[in-house]
């Protein structure tokens, strides 16, 4: 069986900034409230006419031209995404449109905010397996699209951004684990419950507000803490690690409190840990391959290192892997 390893990535954010001072003007809130509850500054929003679509081309892009290679080079394209362009077509294929990726098989995986861990999960059995030689991972989203700004519970918390990773068969290991995990049961704590099969948009439904994202926060903090520490310890043991032997931890990036429990349960140190939350607070499905895109370029993780990716989204869903960089 081969290995898989990374071969290039890339980043995009939206360039309009939504500060914790902007929301002191918008709801009944406080910088000071945001930062100590959430550790959040401020998150990126995308204009009216920009889909997560437009946000993966611009991160696909840059992964392209970072792997040295071209759009009909790339066998499949995944994209880990809640705020896709339409409920179908998938915003993959649309993305291989913009691309031009006419060599490429394209769908979308929507598991909440570990979409880009289960997309790169399955990109890594279908290399292995045999069906694909490269493959796009895209995390993309425009959460600002299903915010209600007047929930102060809610929106704070959430920007837009995507990262994307081109991943190859290799002679040597890249990827040395990966696991998934759900617990269905958990659905409603954190969805939006209309648009879809469920509860049709209608009149009534957008008067409810049924189209927005809703949460219950404490609940979701809770699980997030146990999946975080408990996949990470997973992935690590597959990997044939231990702890101590981790470079970097790149988690899902939610809330600062969040990755502080996950870092002290797992012993780490401060500066084994990578957040970039307090600039774009939760991307969901964008958050990890962003903070990566920016561990990488900011030489936090160099070739040789061993990091840990591990998220945490609706559902729940949950999911970790350890890479060799
Ligand atoms: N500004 C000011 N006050 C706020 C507020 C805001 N933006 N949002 C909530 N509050 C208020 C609440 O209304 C509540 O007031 P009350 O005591 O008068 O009822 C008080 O602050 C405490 O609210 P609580 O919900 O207990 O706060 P918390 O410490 O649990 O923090 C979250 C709330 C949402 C930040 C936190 O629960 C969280 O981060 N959860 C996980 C969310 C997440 O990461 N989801 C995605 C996972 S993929």
């Amino acid at each position: 069986m081969s290995f898989v390893k990374f071969l290039g990535i890339g980043s995009a954010a939206p360039e309009k900034v939504l500060s914790n001072f902007d929301f002191e003007k918008m709801i009944d809130t406080s910088d000071e409230w945001i930062r100590s509850r959430t550790g959040i500054s401020e998150r990126r929003i995308a204009e009216p006419d920009v889909a997560s679509s437009d946000l993966a081309y611009e991160a696909s892009i840059k992964a392209l031209e970072d792997a040295s290679i071209g759009p009909e080079d790339i066998d499949g394209i995944i994209v880990g995404t809640i705020t896709p362009d339409f409920i179908f077509p998938s915003t993959a294929c649309v993305l291989q449109s913009l691309l031009g990726a006419k060599n490429a098989f394209a769908f979308d995986v929507l598991a909440g905010c570990s979409g880009f861990i289960y997309a790169l999960h399955v990109a890594k059995g279908l290399i292995q397996g045999g069906s694909a030689k490269k493959l796009l991972v895209i995390g993309a989203e425009t959460l600002s699209k299903i915010m209600n700004y007047e929930d102060r519970t809610t929106c704070i918390l959430f920007g837009d951004g995507a990262g994307a990773a081109v991943i190859t068969a290799s002679e040597t290991p890249g990827i040395l684990s990966s696991c998934l995990g759900a617990n269905g049961d958990g659905w409603e704590y954190l969805y939006m419950p209309g648009g879809g099969s469920r509860m049709p948009t209608s009149e009534e439904s957008v008067k409810n507000g049924s189209h927005f994202l809703q949460m219950q926060g404490k609940e979701v903090f809770k699980e997030a803490v146990k999946a975080l520490q408990s996949s990470s310890l997973e992935a690590i043991k597959q990997a044939g690690i231990t702890p101590d032997q981790i470079d970097l931890l790149i988690p899902h990036q939610a809330n600062y409190r969040i990755i502080e429990a996950v870092r002290k349960r797992l012993e780490l140190p401060e500066e084994k840990v990578f957040s970039n939350l307090d600039r774009y607070g939760n991307t969901s499905s964008a958050s990890v391959p962003i903070a990566l895109d920016e561990a990488v370029k900011s030489g936090r993780l160099k070739k040789g290192d061993i990091v840990v990716f591990s998220a945490f989204g609706a559902g729940f869903t949950w999911g970790a892997s350890v890479v060799r960089w």
